[in-house]
Order: structure tokens, then sequence, then C-alpha cells
């Protein structure tokens, strides 16, 4: 896909985000049912719309939604995905901010060069700039920070203009000669490498094995994997290409 086509299209999807936000939130409801005894009562946005989530499946369960917490933003998705970017139990190094690639990458669907900008283009990846997150999430409603430690922080690092220390995850030693654009523009995909990220609540370096002809495992980034698909793909295995 050329450049060009590709920022168009992240720019279009990012616009229809922010402008399909803008139109829910001007109908969003703010009326909300009376209290009474015996109903389940939420203390959250998160925790309303888990109880609304609840309600549907059983229409006799009873909920009471103070008005405060009836909005639909954050979403349910939002507030599910946020919790499983910070899960403990997942596999990962814990992020300053807890970030979900399936809610941005996958269910919203914003394209991995949208962020990752570098990757096409230069030698390293790199990580978006603060200032691609405020692009979006300076637009959303107060109600993402209340919701969110997370859209604090990052409001924070946003105001006293630092970068936000993010985790690296992959990282070959300094020896080794790696350049994105050039397996980009060879046609590999970004999943080719790292895995389906766009599942991804919390990211980490996902499992990928190349095996030699003489079937012995080679692990991610170690120089067994690289070779392999160097000697599946015909590209040149020259240790002065990867070494110097
Ligand atoms: C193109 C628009 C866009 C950009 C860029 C963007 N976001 Fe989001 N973000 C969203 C949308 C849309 C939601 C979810 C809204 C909903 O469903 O309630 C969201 C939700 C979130 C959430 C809550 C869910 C979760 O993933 O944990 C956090 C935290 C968050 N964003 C942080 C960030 C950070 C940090 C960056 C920059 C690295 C960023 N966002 C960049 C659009 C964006
Ligand atoms: C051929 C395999 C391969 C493909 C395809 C690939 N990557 Fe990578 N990626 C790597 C390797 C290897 C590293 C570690 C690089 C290093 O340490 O110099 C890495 C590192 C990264 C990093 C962290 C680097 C940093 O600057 O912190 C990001 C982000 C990343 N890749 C995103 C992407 C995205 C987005 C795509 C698709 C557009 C992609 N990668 C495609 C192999 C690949
Ligand atoms: C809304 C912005 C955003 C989008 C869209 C996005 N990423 Fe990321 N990506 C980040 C942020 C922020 C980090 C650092 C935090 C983390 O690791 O979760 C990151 C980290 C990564 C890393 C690990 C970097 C490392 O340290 O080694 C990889 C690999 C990666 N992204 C690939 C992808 C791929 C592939 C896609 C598309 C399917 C994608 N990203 C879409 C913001 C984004
Ligand atoms: C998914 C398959 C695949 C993986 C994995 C892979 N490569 Fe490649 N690589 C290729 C292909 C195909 C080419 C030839 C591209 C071309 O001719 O434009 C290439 C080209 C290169 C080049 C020469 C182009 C340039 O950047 O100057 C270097 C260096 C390189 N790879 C290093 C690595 C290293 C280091 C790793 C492991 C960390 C790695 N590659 C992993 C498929 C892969
Ligand atoms: C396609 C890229 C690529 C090619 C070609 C390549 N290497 Fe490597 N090499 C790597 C990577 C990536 C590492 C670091 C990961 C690791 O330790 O396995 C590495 C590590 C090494 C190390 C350090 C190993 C250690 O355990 O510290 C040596 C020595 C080395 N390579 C020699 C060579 C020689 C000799 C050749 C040519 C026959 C060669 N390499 C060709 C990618 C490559």
């Amino acid at each position: 896909m050329s450049p060009i086509r590709s920022t168009r299209r992240v720019v279009l999807t990012a616009s229809f985000v922010a402008a399909g936000l803008a139109l829910a939130l001007t109908i969003a409801p703010f009326d909300s049912p009376a209290s009474a005894a015996g109903k389940r009562v939420a203390h959250s946005v998160c925790e309303a719309q888990e109880l609304k989530a609840l309600q549907a499946e059983d229409p006799h369960l009873e909920i009471e939604i103070p008005s405060e917490f009836d909005t639909p933003w954050p979403t349910l998705s939002a507030c599910r995905t946020y919790t499983g970017a910070q899960d403990p139990e997942a596999p990962g190094p814990e992020q300053p901010i807890p970030f979900s690639h399936k809610h941005h990458a996958g269910e919203y669907q914003i394209e991995c060069l949208y962020c990752h900008s570098g990757t096409d283009r230069s030698q390293a990846a790199g990580v978006p700039s603060v200032e691609t997150c405020m692009g979006c999430h300076s637009l959303f409603p107060a109600s993402y920070d209340r919701e969110f430690e997370g859209i604090r922080d990052l409001k924070q690092y946003w105001e006293n203009q630092e970068p936000i220390p993010w985790q690296q995850i992959h990282r070959l030693p300094e020896y080794v000669q790696f350049r994105h654009n050039r397996h980009i523009r060879a046609g590999f995909e970004c999943q080719e490498c790292h895995g389906p990220v766009e599942e991804l609540d919390k990211l980490y370096m996902t499992p990928d094995t190349k095996w030699w002809p003489w079937l012995l495992p080679t692990a991610k980034l170690e120089m067994g994997w690289c070779v392999q698909c160097h000697r599946e793909n015909g590209a040149s295995q020259d240790c002065l290409m990867c070494h110097y």
C-alpha cells in the first residue's frame, strides 16, 4: 500500500472516531432512574456499564445509576480493556499508562502506522508522542479523566511536556542492524513478526519459533530467527549485512 494512501486513510479513521464521539456526546442521555432499596447501585461509569450489560441479559435485575455516572462514555469495552491492560497475571511489562492495542488497533481500527509512523520511513519503529495521544484524547469528555487514572496521567505528561516512559519490549543488541522500513517495503505485515497485536490488551513479546531444516527451534529475535526467514525468502545471509 502506498504511504500517501495509508496516511489519508489514517486521518480519515481518526477524524471519524472523533466525529462519532462528538455526535454521540450531544445525544447522550443525562436523566437517571430514582433510587430504591434492593437495587444494585453503580459507583462509577464503568460499574454502571457493567450493570447495564447485566440487566440486558437479565431484565429482572434492578439497578440504580446515579445521574453523574449515566453517560455512554467511556464505553464498557474501554472499561474492560483498561482493566485488561494492567492485568498483573497477563504476560508483558507493566506500562506507565494501561494502554490497550486491542481497543485502539482492534476495535477502533486505528492503523498501526498512525501511531508508529516511523516504521515505514525510518530505521526505528518508535512509540507515539504524547501529542499523538492528545490529538484524540483532548476531545474526550471529562468523564474519562474521572474514570481513568491513566487519562489523568496522560494529561499530566502533556502539561509537563514529558515523554511517557513506556517500557521497551523488543530490543536487539547494539551490534545488530535491523531496519523496519526495508522489511515493510518487502511486503511483510507487522503481525508477521509481532503476532496478533490488535487482539492484546497488554503487549508482550509473543512467541514465534522458526525451525532450522534439521528441526532445531530458534526463538524470536535470536539470530537463527532472522536467518531462517531470510533463507525462506531468498534474502541475504551475509554476516556483514546484519553485523558491522
Ligand atoms: C485516533 C484516536 C486515538 C488516539 C491517537 C489515541 N486514542 Fe486512546 N482512545 C481512543 C478511543 C476512541 C478510546 C475509547 C473510547 C471508548 O470506547 O470509550 C480510547 C481509549 C483509551 C483508554 C482507555 C482504554 C484503554 O485502552 O485502556 C486509554 C487509557 C487511552 N485511550 C490512552 C491512550 C494513549 C496513552 C494514547 C497515545 C499513545 C492514545 N490513547 C491514543 C482514541 C484514541
Ligand atoms: C521482519 C520482522 C518485523 C516486522 C515485519 C515488523 N517489526 Fe517491529 N520490530 C522487529 C524487531 C526485530 C524489533 C526490535 C528492533 C531493535 O531492537 O532494533 C522491532 C521493534 C518494534 C518496536 C519497538 C521499537 C522502538 O522503537 O521502541 C515497535 C513499536 C515495532 N517494532 C512496531 C512495528 C510495526 C507497527 C510494524 C508494522 C508496520 C512492525 N513493527 C513490523 C521486527 C519486525
Ligand atoms: C493509538 C496508538 C497506537 C496504535 C494504533 C498502535 N500502537 Fe503499538 N504501541 C503504542 C504504544 C503507546 C506502545 C507502548 C506501550 C505498549 O507497549 O503497550 C506501543 C507498543 C507497540 C509494540 C511494542 C514496542 C516495544 O517496546 O517493543 C509493538 C510491537 C507495537 N506497538 C505494534 C503495533 C502494531 C502491529 C499495531 C497495529 C496492529 C499498533 N502497534 C498500533 C501505540 C499504538
Ligand atoms: C519475516 C521474515 C524476516 C524476518 C523475521 C527478518 N527478516 Fe530481514 N529481511 C527479510 C527480507 C525478505 C529481506 C529482503 C528485503 C529486500 O530485499 O528489500 C530482508 C532484509 C534485511 C536486511 C537488508 C536490508 C537492509 O535493511 O539493509 C537486513 C540488514 C535484515 N533484513 C536484518 C534482519 C534482522 C537483524 C532480523 C532479525 C532481528 C531480520 N532481518 C528478520 C525478511 C525477514
Ligand atoms: C539476518 C541477520 C543476521 C545475519 C545474516 C547474521 N547474524 Fe549474527 N546475530 C544476529 C542477531 C539478531 C543476533 C543477536 C541475537 C542473538 O544473540 O541470537 C546475532 C548474534 C551474533 C553473535 C553473538 C552471539 C552471542 O551469543 O553473543 C555472533 C558471534 C554472530 N551473530 C555472528 C554471525 C556470523 C559469523 C554471521 C555470518 C555467518 C552472522 N552472525 C549472520 C543476526 C544476524
